[in-house]
């Protein structure tokens, strides 16, 4: 694996070594002292040219905790906003001798473009519309503990096959403006499981009958059969216009509200990849409740970041290539 730029990037042996490595990992987060050498000497360069707070933050602590120097650029105070363009600010860190570039972009494409001018390994954290593999990842993984958790298992599932073989995950809102569903469905097709996506018909992207996906526009009709409901955030800042008539209507139809949380199927768990729009998308009810999964989810990020850090630099081929 030299690049991370899409969930499609990963077979199955991938994802699992991934998920694996992170479990791993994920028992530094509860030590005293958090600290492994494993990318001692490595350089890692986040570089984010959109808002964000957890996926920047997880992917600096994840760097450190594996002795990487980990530096953070942004697009404001960087020479971007003196009108540099993107090839040339990609290139003059690179000069530098930076081993890994974790890079957001507003543009889709924006990560694969920067893998194809660098000599560093480069992770997508989020492109434009695009795709978010280590969200999609991080989501599996909560997802995993979350199954494991409501059905102990001693033999483990069959050979070939996943604990996500038979499970049905809803991911519902704002598909259209969602790099998250993207990687998610991309992903979970790997991991064998079934993906239902819920949208209103404007929040539909053109071509969703490609994915291979059930679609619907009647969450109160899946909810009761899904394993996991994964909530999305209604992108307010990608919306040019109106998609819906009002934040209120948007939460009658498509909202995780309290009577809604009551319908899920017994044991399901509750996903969303922050932030959060309380009351719109979902209500407290449901992102506090026992089944909600929106902390794990944050705790599994920085030990999937981990993981993929680790996949990508921490071997003796990572140094070699
Ligand atoms: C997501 C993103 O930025 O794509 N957030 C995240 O990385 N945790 C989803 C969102 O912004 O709604």
């Amino acid at each position: 694996m030299r690049h991370l730029l899409s969930a499609a990037d990963l077979d199955l042996a991938e994802v699992t070594s991934i998920l694996d490595v992170a479990e791993d990992m994920h028992q530094v987060q509860s030590r005293p002292v958090k600290k492994l050498p494993a990318l001692r000497g490595r350089t890692i360069v986040n570089i984010f040219f959109e808002d964000s707070t957890r996926t920047r933050t997880s992917f600096e602590i994840a760097g450190k905790w594996l002795s990487a120097d980990t530096v953070n650029v942004s697009a404001k105070g960087s020479s971007v906003s003196k009108g540099e363009s993107l090839r040339d600010t990609m290139l003059t860190l690179d000069a530098m001798g930076v081993d890994c570039f974790v890079i957001r972009h507003s543009s889709s494409g924006a990560a694969a473009q920067v893998a194809s001018w660098v000599k560093a390994r480069v992770v997508n954290a989020g492109d434009g519309q695009h795709e978010h593999p280590t969200q999609a990842l991080l989501d599996a993984y909560s997802m995993r503990q979350h199954f494991r958790a409501q059905a102990p298992v001693t033999a483990g599932p069959e050979q070939g096959s996943t604990e996500f073989a038979g499970k049905r995950i809803a991911i519902v809102g704002d598909l259209l403006h969602s790099r998250v569903v993207r990687s998610n469905v991309l992903l979970q097709r790997t991991l064998g499981s079934e993906v239902v996506l819920v949208a209103p018909p404007t929040l539909l992207p053109t071509g969703i009958e490609t994915w291979g996906c059930e679609v619907t526009g009647d969450l109160d009709a899946v909810l009761p059969s899904c394993d996991i409901v994964m909530m999305l955030r209604v992108q307010r800042e990608r919306m040019a216009g109106g998609y819906f008539p009002t934040a209120r209507e948007y939460t009658e139809r498509f909202g995780l509200t309290e009577e809604r949380l009551a319908a899920m199927k017994p044991g399901a768990g509750i996903c969303h990849p922050g932030p959060m729009n309380r009351g719109v998308e979902i209500s407290s009810a449901a992102a506090d409740a026992a089944n909600s999964l929106v902390l794990d989810q944050v705790a599994a990020g920085v030990a999937v970041r981990m993981s993929v850090l680790y996949h990508l630099l921490g071997s003796d081929e990572g140094a070699d290539q």
